[in-house]
């Protein structure tokens, strides 16, 4: 199949390299020429892993290939898939001003009938006015189709070739054959339904999993409180298959560039249509307190935070990404800033990333994770990297000024830590001294 993909960051490049995977032909379009650059070098602008290995294969087998041009990657195209970013405006409305302007740019490439599909994330409806936008501009005839993405960063290409379900929203038969017959090679599980439930669908899902987070993070707090141990708590409560394990590790809270962009546009979207998404107000409310209980900690153990300095391991809102968009990391730092305190920071992958989106006088940015530990009076873990679960307890409690460890991702287990000296405090699990 001839395949152009509209927008070439995490979820159109992933997407565009594992359809080329498949074996099919694809153009990989982005308006910016610096990455387009890069990704003609054989390089991967986003840190992903197993990513470049297999861009870097499929453009040397001749089925990959990268431009800025959208009528170049189209003239050929059966299908166009839109994956342009889809961010929140100061409201929490998804702004869909790259939605139109790639549709609009579509419409004047379009040459013949094409499938048009959009994998973004995007509001009920959205899909309607592409076609309204590209028929505007076009005359021939079009199909569109919802294509929804169920990728997560750090695990994308795995995600992507091994996904739970494909979900097709389709209002043609020739949309959902061509779409069923590309998936077809990765799963059985191809649901085929209507526009707006497949636009639907994914909202509903990042919500859910956004619910699941903030129910365990309640939980934990409430475990703090009664000397109850929320990792126990999950895994009893996981092992009961109408529930599930999965999205129920306690911690800060979510970051990412999708539930808190997420959650904030469907409770837009059930305003849009006056409905209040009470449930679903409460989970962001909720998931914004609990990256402050990393401050109510360091409040516990150091008192006055004025003049100390804090050590913080991972700025990546997740590990094995260098995405820092809306790491709850960013929101750390800042208020321990204010609170007069000095972080020294690390991250093994995401340093450049998120200095380019926040930097500070007070921040001293370190090279190694060890380095950031000493002389500090506290440490604080933020994102899970395995260089940080590996760590030595005994190495950091000897390079600490006071040893205070803050476990913002429950990492270590609490047999360990009781032989390290350290004073510990986890997330809903009890404080070991
Ligand atoms: P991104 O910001 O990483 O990439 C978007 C890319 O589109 C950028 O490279 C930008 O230059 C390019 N672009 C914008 N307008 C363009 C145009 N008119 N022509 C060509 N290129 C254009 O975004 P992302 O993280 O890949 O997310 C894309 C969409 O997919 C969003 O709606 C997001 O919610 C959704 N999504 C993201 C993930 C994820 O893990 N990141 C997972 C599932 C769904
Ligand atoms: C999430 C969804 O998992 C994907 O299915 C979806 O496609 C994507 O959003 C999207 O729409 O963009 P992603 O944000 O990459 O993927 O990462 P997740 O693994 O879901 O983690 C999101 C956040 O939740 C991270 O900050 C993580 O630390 C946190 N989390 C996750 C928890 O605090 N506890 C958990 O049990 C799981």
């Amino acid at each position: 199949m001839n395949i152009a993909v509209i927008g070439t960051g995490y979820v159109g490049l992933v997407s565009g390299v594992c359809y080329a995977e498949l074996g099919n032909r694809v153009y990989c379009v982005d308006k910016d020429p610096a990455k387009v650059e890069t990704l003609r070098a054989g390089g991967i602008p986003i840190y992903e892993p197993g990513l470049g290995d297999l861009s870097i294969r499929n453009a040397e087998a001749g089925r990959l290939s990268f431009t800025t041009d959208i009528s170049e990657a189209i003239i050929e195209a059966e299908l166009v898939i839109i994956a342009v970013g889809t961010p929140p405006l100061p409201g929490g409305e998804a702004d869909m001003r790259y939605i139109e302007a790639a549709a609009r740019e579509i419409g004047d490439a379009m040459n013949g009938y094409k499938v048009v599909c959009v994998k973004s994330t995007v509001p009920v409806g959205t899909n309607e006015r592409v076609k309204a936008i590209i028929a505007s501009r076009y005359t021939g005839a079009f199909d569109i189709a919802s294509l929804p993405e169920f990728l997560r960063e750090g695990t994308a290409v795995q995600d992507t070739m091994n996904p739970d379900r494909i979900i097709i929203g389709a209002d043609s038969v020739q949309a959902s054959d061509l779409l069923t017959e590309l998936h077809r090679p990765l799963t059985e599980q191809i649901i085929v339904t209507d526009i707006r439930s497949a636009e639907m669908i994914k909202y509903a899902s990042n919500a859910f999993l956004a619910t699941k987070i903030s129910f365990i993070n309640e939980i934990a707090n409430i475990c703090e409180k009664v000397g109850a141990d929320v990792t126990e708590v999950a895994k009893g409560m996981g092992l009961d298959k109408r529930i599930g394990a999965s999205f129920l590790k306690a911690g800060i809270g979510y970051g990412g560039s999708c539930f808190p962009k997420d959650t904030k546009a469907l409770i837009q979207i059930a305003g849009n249509v006056e409905y209040d998404f009470k449930l679903l107000k409460s989970v962001v409310e909720v998931n914004q307190m609990q990256r402050y209980s990393v401050i109510d900690k360091l409040y516990q153990s150091l008192g006055s935070l004025s003049g100390k300095q804090i050590a913080i391991w991972g700025l990546a809102f997740k590990p094995e990404t260098d995405d820092v968009r809306e790491a709850p990391a960013l929101e750390i730092i800042e208020r321990i800033i204010e609170l007069g305190a000095r972080p020294k920071v690390y991250d093994p992958i995401a340093m450049e990333n998120f200095r380019s989106m926040y930097d500070h006088p007070a921040i001293e940015w370190c090279t190694t994770a060890m380095e950031a530990v000493q002389d500090s009076h506290a440490l604080c873990l933020l994102t899970e990297w395995k260089e940080f679960t590996e760590a030595s307890l005994q190495e950091i409690e000897a390079a600490l000024a006071e040893p205070v460890l803050i476990d913002g991702r429950n990492v270590f287990d609490m047999a360990q830590v009781r032989d390290s000296g350290l004073a510990y405090y986890p997330v809903g699990r009890p404080v070991q001294y």
